[in-house]
């Protein structure tokens, strides 16, 4: 799960994917294509967003998006367009373009929507990305898994 940050929205996502799969089955981390907040825990919005929900992201820290992991994961979400292409700028081959997808593709197949980052705004604008990242994990699911 990639987006810029790694404080907002893709430590979100980690979790929601994360408390709906078994972690000894599927393995889910996440990661920020900007070093911004390298180290630092996710962002209080997102943490307060998550434990209503009951998902704990709180030992969560960020970190930044490497080559590397296109050798540790087979698939790479991104939550925006700027971090696909981003993400993409750094894959060296067929299949590592292959591995990145847009995560709304999932629940929204071919729109390319992007999952809008809540980091400016209010309590509300992470309230709605949540609601948009659990239908994608239930998609992805339901896609793949
Ligand atoms: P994220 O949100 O990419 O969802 O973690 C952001 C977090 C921090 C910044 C931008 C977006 N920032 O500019 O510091």
């Amino acid at each position: 799960m990639v987006c810029l940050g790694n404080i907002c929205r893709s430590p979100l996502a980690e979790g929601i994917l994360q408390s709906k799969v078994n972690e000894a089955l599927v393995y889910v981390d996440s990661a920020g294509t900007a070093a911004y907040h390298v180290g630092n825990l996710p962002d209080e919005r997102s943490i307060a967003v998550a434990k209503q929900y009951g998902i704990d992201i709180s030992k969560q820290q960020a970190r930044k998006f490497t080559e590397k992991d296109f050798l540790k994961f087979d698939i790479i979400y991104a939550m925006d367009k700027s971090n696909y292409q981003h993400i993409i700028s750094l894959a060296t081959s067929d299949e590592d373009l292959e591995k990145v997808k847009m995560i709304l593709n999932e629940s929204l197949p071919d729109k390319n929507y992007s999952v809008p980052d809540p980091y400016y705004g209010g309590k509300t604008g992470f309230e709605e990305v949540y609601k948009m990242l659990n239908e994608a994990c239930d998609s992805i699911i339901y896609n793949r898994l």
